[in-house]
């Protein structure tokens, strides 16, 4: 069970209005009551910020803004006085623009061996004008960007994040100090950043538009920018770093559908989990969902790697909006955390999926993703999603910051969502969590790594574990009757023997 910190947005312990790694430090306790094994922290590295932290200037330090070195060492020990794992993540495909070595590339003639560790090229058309090739950025806007002598360099993400070429040997060497330079310390593995983004066809050739949309087929063969064979050698390298400590791991974030292609990341030298993202796109719909399900076993049934479920993150619209928002997303989003945590294998929970945070509708003027200018206006990007965590109290910060100007604002009206209200009350969804943490991690009903699929009402979903845990999740528009058992723990009181709709249960079978 792994808890992501955002780290911007989880606890400001320097009251700037940006969260820090004192403030997770100050909140170790509450992740311990909360249940969690292990911690995911989002990139903490000196960045400019251009994608919040996603653009390392430097791998191997800590950002003032939150923090230093010796604060990461205090945190990491206090975790591990306390029982909890840290990963961190790595962001290996790109750097920011303001990286030494990208600096030094600019200053450097084509052909150097300072631009050779990014993907410079020449353009195309008579004067070199045309970018290199067609491919489009993940954040809107060509993937490639023009410097002062008229090459250009790749970047899938914004311009201030340029790839790297992890064909040079230099590069890959980069990488491995990284990892020693953490693993040294303690940490107990990684996330490992577009993990299926590092390596890039030889030659850079176009990629094909699919001709009646005009899309480009964007999972599998078809988009040339992800999933690419030559990925799979890097994956060996970090890997045979891990494998030099002991007791470390590394998930990826593999945005890749196939099953068999996602299967191949998780070979025995390669990533020990990758995140399956199928109910993190999922609907709200029995047969979306159960098929969402089967497949991510299905993923992972030849390979040594356990499923890896995750509802929420920071670059996705959180589970209570995208099933309807409100009071029906919280009532849905409380069944699909029974869901989740039903399931065999590993569960990442996103900071404030505990409480229920929804997504916040901001005004313009305060979006900060890099994805609300590259795309003209278009799409208002990933904030929404990102607000700062509600601790405790009536107004903004709600305990998150001693200034009430937080780096994304918070709304009014969020006291009896904050994790000192919810405690208090045991129908909260804080409490939903905490006692379906502690008896996932107890009881032997979630022994064994099988779902058996059992009969169920229609639009309903029900399944068993061989420890005898049975999952049921009413999905239909009508109360459906408990099946027979002691209900260990419910989303919605089952009192009157039947399921409510959008409610879920799970029973001692
Ligand atoms: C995936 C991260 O989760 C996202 O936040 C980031 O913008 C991109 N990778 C680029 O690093």
């Amino acid at each position: 069970m792994f808890y992501q910190v955002y780290v911007r947005s989880f606890a400001d312990g320097s009251g700037d209005g940006v969260g820090d790694l004192a403030g997770i430090r100050a909140h170790l306790p509450d992740l311990v009551a909360l249940g969690v094994d292990a911690l995911w922290i989002t990139p903490f590295f000196p960045s400019p910020m251009a994608d919040h932290g996603y653009d390392v200037a430097d791998p191997r330090d800590v950002e003032p803004v939150f923090g230093d070195l010796a604060e990461f060492d205090a945190l990491l020990a206090d975790a591990h006085a306390q029982g909890l794992k840290v990963t961190i993540d790595l962001v290996p495909n790109h750097t920011s623009d303001q990286h030494r070595w990208f600096q030094e590339a600019l200053a450097s003639a084509p052909g150097s061996p300072a631009r050779a560790r990014y993907l410079f090229r020449d353009g195309r058309g008579p004067d070199g004008s045309e970018p290199p090739n067609n491919w489009p950025s993940v954040f809107g806007g060509p993937t490639w960007t023009r410097v002062p002598d008229g090459q250009w360099y790749l970047h899938i993400f914004a311009p201030e994040q340029p790839d790297l070429d992890f064909t040079n040997p230099e590069v890959v060497a980069d990488l491995e100090e990284t990892l020693h330079f953490w693993l040294r310390r303690g940490v107990d593995g990684f996330r490992i950043d577009v993990a299926h983004g590092m390596a890039k066809p030889a030659g850079l050739p176009d990629m094909v538009r699919v001709e009646d949309t005009g899309l480009f087929a964007d999972d599998g063969p078809g988009d040339l920018r992800f999933d690419q064979d030559g990925v799979h050698a890097i994956h060996r390298r970090v890997r045979a770093v891990l494998d030099q400590y002991e007791d470390r791991m590394a998930v990826g974030e593999v945005w890749v559908f196939d099953d068999e292609r996602l299967a191949r990341y998780l070979r025995p030298d390669e990533l020990h989990l990758a995140f399956n993202f199928k109910l993190l796109t999922a609907d709200w719909d029995a047969d979306v969902l159960r098929t969402a399900i089967e497949h991510s076993l299905l993923a992972v049934a030849d390979v040594p790697a356990p499923a890896c479920w995750v509802l929420s993150n920071h670059d996705r619209p959180r589970h209570v909006t995208r099933y309807g928002g409100g009071e029906l997303g919280t009532r849905r989003a409380r069944a699909a955390a029974l869901l989740q945590l039903a399931l065999p294998g590993v569960a990442y929970v996103y900071n404030g999926d505990e409480l229920g945070m929804p997504d916040v509708d901001l005004p313009d003027e305060v979006l900060q993703d890099p994805i609300w200018e590259r795309s003209v206006h278009t799409e208002r990007g990933r904030d929404a999603c990102r607000i700062p965590v509600p601790w405790s109290g009536d107004s903004p910060a709600y305990g998150f910051s001693t200034t009430p100007d937080t780096w994304l604002p918070m709304p009014d009206g969020w006291g009896p969502l904050t994790a000192q209200a919810q405690a208090a009350d045991p129908d909260s969804m804080l409490s939903l969590y905490r006692t379906a943490l502690a008896l996932r991690r107890s009881s032997a009903a979630f022994g064994g790594e099988d779902v058996q699929w059992l009969p169920a009402a229609e639009g309903c979903l029900a399944f068993r574990r061989p420890g005898g845990l049975v999952c049921v999740v009413n999905l239909s528009s009508a109360p459906v009757p408990l099946p027979e058992g002691e209900v260990l723990l419910a989303s919605e009181p089952v009192t009157d023997g039947a399921l409510p709709v959008d409610a879920a249960v799970w029973l001692q079978g």
